[in-house]
């Protein structure tokens, strides 16, 4: 019987051999694409009860970790208390929020509170609580072990998330790998401005929605275009209101100006954060920031070096086709140079992940424009395919040019296992299998110690 069930996943699971790579078979039931109602997403229960709670990163090592959350009618209390585990009674610790709120057309906000808790332990669990009385709520997590370079540690990627039913799929689907401790997020988040007048209350939803895991996990966040929420229209010039109003990140501790963009160190990595919808031309803020970055990475210290950013610079996709272009150009012999292990993207709506390669010898006179295969380069990975309201990107550039490994149009999400300074084990798991099935995986050699050749035969392989 197992043997039948092998026979027909493989068979499902067959994949055409191209030019370049493989063009997954796997035909994905097309449905409409459909928000959950706002119904779904109901106020917790009690006065004035805290909401949408999530927590990232709140320094550059992981000793740190700011809590968010939202409160509907009175902005008290705004602290949260935190212990950790087993020694509640003498070991409570409270922080107090900085609290803020933002009109967005006819929409006000609730209260939105951000608490830094500081000098946290490492590897240990913490318990919190937001709220009051019959409101009191409480979640938990788990600070990050120590940074060193061969500390095991399990990230999960996602983007372009949403809220329909495909999300929830998507979503349930990660939150069922216990493995993962800590959330790559590479932009697209709510999709409000879906919405007449980018709906603000699709935010809210957004938070309620998601609460089941970031509240337990710091999901690290990267912007995207429809955090833009720019609307001249109706008043909204300013770009990412919503977006940095409810997301804050400690772009700060990576001396960054700006929380578009920055970097944090956790267990064996280091992740830099880019925007690819702020300034990144020569002499420009992130620009600068980027340049004075790199020399800052210690491979000794944390060999794994990966990079998130929105708009992919290698995508076969006609969506989105090129839009990452102009970045790639100005940044992608300084990720050669660096060797940075791996690019995650979004706003594709689909799944890809490329053979390392570069294209950074044109010169603008010397017509040598092709990317070619190169071991000091990133595998680009893009991620775009969490499920939202948009729809599947399923129409590929024909033929699949030489350095996509492997596409293929489903939803889904990914998982990266790091064991130590030379290998990592990476998964993407289709939303339409049970989540422990393996669409595509590989093992990954670090570019630092290990920059040997990897071998995709996985690839595909349930
Ligand atoms: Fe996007």
């Amino acid at each position: 019987m197992a043997s039948i069930v092998w026979f027909l996943l493989l068979l499902l699971n067959i994949a055409k051999s191209c030019q370049g790579g493989i063009t997954s078979h796997y035909v994905r039931k097309m449905e409409a694409s459909m928000d959950m109602p706002i119904e779904t997403f109901p106020q917790p229960l009690g006065d004035n009860a805290p909401e949408q709670v999530h927590i990232t990163q709140g320094d550059h090592i992981g000793r740190s970790v700011i809590i968010s959350w939202l409160t509907p009618m009175d902005r008290f209390p705004n602290t949260v208390t935190y212990w950790p585990a087993g020694r509640q009674h003498n070991h409570k610790h409270k922080a107090r929020a900085v609290t803020t709120y933002y009109r967005y057309y006819n929409y006000t906000s609730g209260y939105i509170h951000h608490a830094t808790i500081k000098k946290l332990k490492y590897n240990t669990r913490y318990f919190y609580e937001l709220g009051s009385h019959k409101a009191t709520r409480r979640f938990s997590f788990v600070t990050p072990p120590e940074v060193g370079p061969d500390v095991p540690y399990t990230f999960g990627i996602m983007g372009d998330l949403g809220q329909t039913y495909d999300s929830n799929i998507t979503l349930e689907h990660y939150i069922s790998n216990r493995k993962a401790q800590t959330m790559l997020f590479v932009g697209d988040l709510s999709y409000a401005d879906h919405y007449p007048l980018h709906d603000n209350v699709r935010w809210d939803t957004w938070g309620r929605f998601v609460e089941k895991s970031t509240a337990y996990q710091p999901w690290i966040w990267t912007a995207g275009n429809h955090e833009i929420d720019f609307l001249p229209e109706i008043d909204e010039y300013t770009p990412f209101k919503p977006y940095m109003n409810r997301y804050h990140v400690p772009y700060r501790a990576s001396q960054s100006t700006s929380p578009l963009w920055y970097s944090i160190k956790r267990a064996s990595a280091y992740i830099i954060v880019l925007s690819s919808y702020s300034a990144y031309g020569k002499y420009t803020p992130q620009y600068s920031w980027l340049e004075q970055e790199f020399p800052k990475v210690n491979r000794a210290e944390t060999p794994w070096l990966i990079v998130l950013l929105h708009s992919p610079w290698y995508n076969s996709n006609n969506y989105h086709y090129m839009e990452g272009e102009s970045m790639r150009v100005m940044f992608e012999s300084w990720f050669i140079e660096n060797k940075v292990d791996l690019v995650f993207s979004g706003h594709v709506h689909s799944y890809e992940r490329t053979n390392r390669i570069s294209n950074v010898r044109y010169n603008i006179t010397n017509g040598q424009s092709t990317p070619i295969k190169d071991t000091s380069a990133p595998v680009y990975i893009t991620i775009g395919d969490g499920g939202n309201i948009e729809g599947l990107a399923n129409s590929f550039t024909e033929p699949q040019p030489s350095y996509s490994a492997f596409r293929e149009a489903s939803f889904g999400h990914a998982i990266l296992e790091i064991k130590n300074r030379t290998h990592a084990h990476y998964t993407w798991h289709r939303n339409h299998d049970n989540e422990p099935i393996v669409a595509d995986s590989l093992w990954l050699y670090n570019r630092h110690w290990y920059p040997e050749e990897e071998h995709s035969s996985a690839s595909n392989m349930v």
